[in-house]
């Protein structure tokens, strides 16, 4: 299926490693110039090399960004923008809010979280936004986590700030979907990245378990039996960016191996 993604411009925060590069990487296969952005020159630059090398495509620009900070997304859109003249697809991906439980966390914990997992997504959408509705085409995109149908315990800051990012992209759905834009949102289960095996090591700090062995925990209610992809979770964004996904608007999608039990 060609999903006609060439030459769309797409920007994709968060993104030296893990599943933000995942997407990264295969939204250039696809042909987009797409920007990448993470807190650290060093990495981002070699993040933006390595898509590069396993795509081939040179149309891939990197930016350090720290999303918790208001001037440095602003700055980040301007670069992105004066790039490649323009913004198609917010593939918006974040940093993993500190962990710990209701009695861990300070207020300013609570405030930097709010920052991180909220703000951000809020200042890059405004930011991207008007660009798309002059063009009378957008592609939102927030990758959230399963948290939001499911709360993961010792991650109160995510189970609680993420929340907001549904009710965010529903109301842009309703907002901009008859102006040719659409806002979506990905809930991923376990996907095998430095994130996962630091909850590995978590959860093996508390429980006396290997990491091995808290990572095959798991999985244990996992029934596809392994870790999801950085780039499987690429795979769906590049189909939701896509033509062909334009009436798929206001929703958010499950991508975990069948981990959550809900019908619905
Ligand atoms: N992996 C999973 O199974 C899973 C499941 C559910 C939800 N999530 C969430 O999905 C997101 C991505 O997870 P991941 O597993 O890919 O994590 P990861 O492998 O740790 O990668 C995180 C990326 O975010 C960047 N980053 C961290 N803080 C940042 C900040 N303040 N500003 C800009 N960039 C920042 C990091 O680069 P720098 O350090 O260079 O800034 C890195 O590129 C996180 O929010 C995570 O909590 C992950």
């Amino acid at each position: 299926m060609e999903l006609g993604l060439k030459g769309k411009v797409a920007l994709v925060p968060a993104s030296s490693k893990g599943i933000g590069r995942g997407v990264a990487k295969v939204l250039a296969a696809e042909g987009c110039k797409v920007v990448v952005s993470s807190r650290d020159q060093d990495s981002i630059s070699k993040a933006r090399d390595t898509v590069v090398k396993e795509t081939g495509n040179k149309d891939v620009y990197s930016v350090k960004a720290d999303l918790a900070v208001k001037a440095d997304v602003d700055r980040l859109v301007d670069q992105a923008t004066s790039k490649f003249g323009t913004i198609d697809i917010l593939a918006y991906n974040t940093g993993p809010p500190k962990p710990g439980t209701f009695a861990d966390l300070t207020d300013v914990d609570w405030e930097q979280g709010v920052k991180l997992l909220l703000m951000s997504a809020v200042w890059l959408t405004k930011q991207v936004v008007p660009q798309m509705v002059q063009k009378k085409w957008g592609r939102l995109i927030y990758i959230t986590s399963s948290a939001l149908r499911q709360p993961v315990p010792n991650l109160v800051l995510s189970n609680t700030v993420r929340l907001s990012l549904a009710g965010l992209s529903k109301s842009l759905s309703l907002e901009y979907g008859s102006k040719g834009i659409t806002s979506n949102g990905i809930m991923q289960g376990h996907i095998l990245t430095d994130r996962q095996r630091q909850v590995a090591k978590d959860i093996s700090s508390r429980s006396g378990k290997s990491v091995d062995e808290a990572m095959k925990q798991m999985l244990q209610d996992v029934p596809a039996g392994r870790y999801g992809l950085p780039e499987e979770v690429g795979y769906l964004v590049a189909f939701l960016a896509s033509e062909k996904a334009s009436y798929i608007n206001g929703t958010m999608l499950s991508i975990d191996g069948g981990l959550m039990r809900s019908v619905f």
